[in-house]
């Protein structure tokens, strides 16, 4: 059986759409294959389209810089071809394809981790949403300060993500929302955009849905509640109390985590909905070279990386900190062995390298680990606001 992959055109939209429909119980798709922003690669046997994958632009921040990734999505093959490497054959060559477009790092929410695990993708950041019950929220105290809020207009699609992107490069994992992937003009079809005006720009602004539930009234779901202060969130989730007289409970999406422990009045225990996301480090010079460090001293660690998907930096390579810059450059001893599935979590602080070890992804020169976790220095955990 061979397998023929390219990228897929327009004119493969009937058949990719038709194997994603069965895949995923889609309802009738509408709109073009290629939208701005993406691509994808498909699989040929004897001519017939056997499976598909598509590959998104975005960028995370990573220490405040936004590094290029690639969102994998729609992975599905023929439920008659399954089994026999076709998925597979997709993630090789995704890997070779998102290097080419300067995407050193990969991210998709995965029904089927084993599968990605084989290819070098691991666990790495959270998408949250949690229920805020509205006694709860009620006891949340005013703001000191009053901003008046009002309703957003075009005008301040620039503002909002602007201030979007005040706090998100300060939270690890957090896409930049940038164009053309990203479409900010579809903030303007949510039912509730609120904003606070500041001085220089917006300090603040909210955005939700009213989306029907098991409950007789339905849900508030609100996407983004992001305040660059104090007084912002206050007012912001102050502002949510006006919802008590028809609600017991809202939905919020966890776009910056202080909001919710440090601010909100959240019960002991609360309800989560966690999708975990995994990461793969498709080029480890180019990865680290993105990303924004901890500043340390001058150092290096020596690493041997196993990797038999991405032989363009498997095997011994020394990451380097010299005046402020961490770099790779092949050579060294290889004292610290970091199979391809430790590259992910180490990248975006999810796990430490102790964490790794006793996973048996790592192994070695502890006093090398030790700097390896220096480097990244995270606090918190990893996060996405954005599904794809
Ligand atoms: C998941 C899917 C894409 C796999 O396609 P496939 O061509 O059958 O996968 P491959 O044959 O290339 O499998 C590669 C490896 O992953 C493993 N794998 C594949 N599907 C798996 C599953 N559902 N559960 C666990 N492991 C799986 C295989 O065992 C194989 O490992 P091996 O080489 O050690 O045997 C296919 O089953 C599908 O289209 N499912 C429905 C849609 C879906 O769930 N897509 C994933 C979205 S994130």
């Amino acid at each position: 059986m061979s397998v023929h992959i390219r990228e897929f055109t327009e004119d493969d939209r009937d058949a990719v759409f038709r194997l994603r429909k069965v895949a995923f119980n889609g309802g009738k798709p509408s709109g073009p294959l290629l939208r701005p922003g993406s691509h994808g690669l498909l699989a040929e046997i004897d001519g017939r389209v056997a499976g598909v994958l598509g590959i998104g632009e975005y960028a995370q921040f990573y220490g405040g810089a936004a590094v290029p990734m690639g969102g994998v999505g729609g992975v599905a093959v023929d439920a008659a071809i399954r089994g026999r490497g076709v998925a597979g054959a997709l993630l090789d060559a995704s890997l070779e394809a998102m290097r080419e477009h300067g995407q050193p790092i990969s991210v998709l929410y995965a029904t089927v981790p084993t599968l990605y695990r084989k290819f070098g993708w691991e666990r790495a950041g959270l998408f949250e949403w949690v229920e805020l019950p509205m006694d709860r929220l009620l006891t949340v105290p005013n703001p000191t300060e009053l901003i008046p809020s009002r309703p957003m207009d075009e005008s301040d699609l620039t503002a909002l993500h602007d201030c979007y992107l005040q706090v998100a490069r300060t939270i690890d994992g957090m896409a930049d929302r940038r164009p053309p992937r990203m479409d900010l003009e579809k903030v303007l079809e949510m039912d509730l955009v609120s904003v606070l005006p500041g001085p220089d720009g917006l300090r603040g602004y909210l955005t939700a849905g009213r989306e029907p539930s098991s409950r007789d009234m339905g849900t508030l779901k609100v996407y983004d509640l992001i305040g660059v202060d104090v007084e912002a969130q206050l007012n912001l989730l102050a502002s949510l109390k006006s919802w008590a007289g028809t609600l017991e409970a809202i939905e919020l999406r966890i776009t910056d985590p202080a909001t919710l422990n440090l601010l909100a009045a959240t019960p002991m225990r609360y309800s989560v909905w966690t999708s975990t996301w995994m990461l793969r480090v498709v080029d480890l010079p180019a990865a680290v070279a993105a990303r924004g460090w901890t500043r340390l001293a001058n150092t290096a660690v020596d690493l041997e990386i196993i990797d038999e998907h991405a032989p363009w930096h498997a095997g011994p390579q020394r990451i380097v900190v010299e005046d402020g810059v961490v770099r790779v450059e092949p050579g060294g001893t290889g004292a610290v062995r970091m199979h391809a599935r430790a590259l992910g979590p180490w990248f975006t602080g999810f796990q430490n390298t102790h964490a790794l070890r006793r996973a048996g992804l790592l192994e070695g020169d502890p006093a090398g680990a030790a700097v390896l976790d220096q480097l990244v220095g995270s606090s918190g955990i990893p996060r996405l606001a954005d599904f794809f």
